[in-house]
């Protein structure tokens, strides 16, 4: 996620009515709910925004390498990923953090060129190989269960060179990807995810110019690396399932992204349509194939994509089509549901908006997104605070995909431009846990587990530096990088020691006891 640059969302302005949500009525009667013994509590990074050592020990170049060396300017402090917070030489300190903050849990991923420098299986980089089974055998000797994304947006530069996540190949290429990295540390590793975030990484990076790769392919693109990006999940998930989980024993999911989406005005059926079409766009596009009763994408999106392409002039929609093989390898092919959640947006219909391209998703969504100038806006302009939307999220999941399959959150936090007093993400991490807790006990979601993002600030995509998510401050000025625990930390390990939230631990100074709930 990143601060400061909102990206891919274009805010219509923000001449928004006071509606429902910014009363507190709907803030239920504070009770002192506590995590479960078997609730996993855990903190987050991402290869490629910590690791460094981007020409070390054989590693091959991502495209975020490849692409920013090319283009310095795209980063908004020209930065670049080539030292990051170097984990790469630092990941022992990493460790002693999280044991620090007593998690039991790690999620990290695996630099896919780190392993595999050409992309391909047929050159395995040693140190590459031996870089992350250090770490992983570490994490086990310490009893930190370490939860490994295969693909958090670094592709290597040859396979993106082919067209990445839109060449159908890719999936057959992700599967050998996965093999080496199940057969090399699957002894050691018993969760995996395979994708972190599709929904961002084919609108922003295919549809839009947001993120690397920035192929602009609005209305083709995205839905290409949709469709294989899905495909090649499901691949993966069968190989797991069929010649790993009988002697690893592991789970394997995916992890999305969603957004709540809030009718603007509440009293407006069509606002709640077009709040239910955005969901539906833009999360039920990943989650449907996978979670649903019936699998296939939902058929309002699978409706609207093929009219709209139709009435511009394609002989076939813009929005390929699974077969049914296909259909019943993506039905229920990951043990649990990792969300990230980022927001929320107030959402009414819309035919056209200035900053729409056509054909794009935003157009084929038609959802003219806006903010609530009621919420809190500790930082960042697209930032806005509104907690419940985390719970009305996890409804909608319960609601749309049931309560079986256990919700993970992979990702959450706060961001704002650093300083190690952070009261403000104190205070978030209390009332984004605390609107979890409801969710769980009052509404019966079925959450397992939540990943604080992140361990330490790192590099954080086209906002480079200048965004900060940490627990831990590193201080990039230093060439050691030298990791420092902000307040956030430590409340978070008081959380993660009485397995409950204490609002009063951490006060932000001159405001009244209490005050900082809601
Ligand atoms: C919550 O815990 C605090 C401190 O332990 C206690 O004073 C308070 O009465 C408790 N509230 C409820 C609703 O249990
Ligand atoms: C394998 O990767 C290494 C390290 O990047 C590189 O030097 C070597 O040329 C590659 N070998 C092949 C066969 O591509
Ligand atoms: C593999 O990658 C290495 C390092 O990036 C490069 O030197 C080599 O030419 C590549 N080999 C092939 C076959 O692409
Ligand atoms: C890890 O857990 C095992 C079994 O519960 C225990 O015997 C061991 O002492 C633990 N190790 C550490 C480093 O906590
Ligand atoms: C199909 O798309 C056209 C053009 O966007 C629109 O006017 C029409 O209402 C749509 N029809 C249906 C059934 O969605
Ligand atoms: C976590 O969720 C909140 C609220 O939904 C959002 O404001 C924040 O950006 C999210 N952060 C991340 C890293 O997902
Ligand atoms: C960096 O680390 C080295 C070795 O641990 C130490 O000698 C040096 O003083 C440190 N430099 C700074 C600026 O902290």
């Amino acid at each position: 996620m990143e601060c400061s640059s909102w990206v891919g969302i274009a805010l219509a302005g923000l001449s928004v009515l006071c509606v429902a949500q910014c009363s507190l009525s709907d803030v239920p009667e504070l009770t002192n709910y506590t995590f479960p013994d078997d609730f996993m509590l855990g903190v987050s990074t991402a290869a490629f925004q910590i690791e460094g050592g981007w020409n070390e020990g054989g590693k091959g170049e991502s495209m975020w390498d490849t692409y920013i060396h090319k283009h310095p300017e795209y980063t908004l402090d020209r930065s670049n990923g080539d030292v990051a917070a170097d984990s790469y030489h630092k990941w022992r300190e990493d460790i002693r953090m999280i044991q620090d903050l007593g998690v039991s849990y790690y999620r990290m991923s695996i630099s896919w060129p780190r392993l595999l420098p050409n992309g391909t299986d047929n050159n395995i980089s040693k140190d590459g190989a031996n870089y992350y089974r250090r770490i992983f055998k570490e994490l086990k000797r310490l009893n930190i269960t370490v939860l490994v994304t295969l693909f958090h947006w670094d592709m290597p530069t040859p396979l993106m060179d082919l067209g990445g996540w839109a060449n159908p190949k890719i999936v057959d290429y992700f599967e050998d990807y996965a093999r080496v990295a199940f057969d090399l540390f699957g002894d050691v590793v018993n969760i995996w995810t395979t994708l972190n975030e599709p929904h961002q990484h084919c609108y922003n990076g295919y549809g839009n110019n947001y993120f690397v790769p920035a192929l602009q392919s609005h209305g083709v693109g995205e839905y290409l690396c949709t469709h294989y990006m899905l495909l090649a999940h499901a691949r993966v998930y069968h190989l797991y399932d069929r010649e790993y989980r009988p002697k690893q024993k592991g789970k394997i999911g995916i992890t999305l992204d969603a957004f709540w989406a809030e009718p603007h005005d509440s009293s407006k059926p069509e606002d709640h349509e077009a709040a239910e079409r955005y969901l539906q766009m833009h999360f039920g596009i990943y989650a449907h194939p996978i979670y649903s009763k019936t699998g296939d994408y939902p058929a309002i999106v699978r409706e609207r994509v093929d009219n709209i392409s139709l009435h511009q002039g394609f002989a076939r929609s813009r929005l390929p089509y699974f077969t049914l093989e296909e259909i019943d390898q993506l039905h229920g092919s990951s043990d649990f549901f990792g969300l990230n959640h980022y927001t929320t947006f107030l959402m009414a219909p819309s035919s056209f908006e200035e900053t729409w391209r056509v054909p794009s998703l935003d157009h084929d969504t038609g959802v003219r997104l806006t903010q609530n100038p009621n919420w809190p806006k500790p930082g960042a302009d697209w930032f806005t605070v509104y907690p419940p939307g985390f719970r009305k999220l996890l409804n909608w999941i319960k609601r749309n995909y049931g309560s079986d399959i256990p919700v993970i959150i992979t990702e959450n936090g706060s961001c704002d431009f650093g300083g190690l007093k952070d009261y403000e993400r104190v205070s978030y991490y209390n009332k984004y846990l605390y609107q979890m807790l409801l969710a769980m006990y009052q509404d019966g979601c079925n959450v397992q587990g939540y990943f604080a993002w992140t361990l330490m600030d790192d590099f954080e995509w086209t906002d480079g530096y200048v965004s900060k998510f940490g627990l831990y401050h590193v201080d990039f000025n230093d060439p050691n990088r030298t990791r420092t625990p902000k307040l956030s930390a430590i409340n978070y390990r008081e959380i993660v020691r009485t397995r409950q939230i204490n609002f009063d631990f951490i006060k932000p100074p001159g405001r009244p006891l209490h005050d900082n709930r809601i």
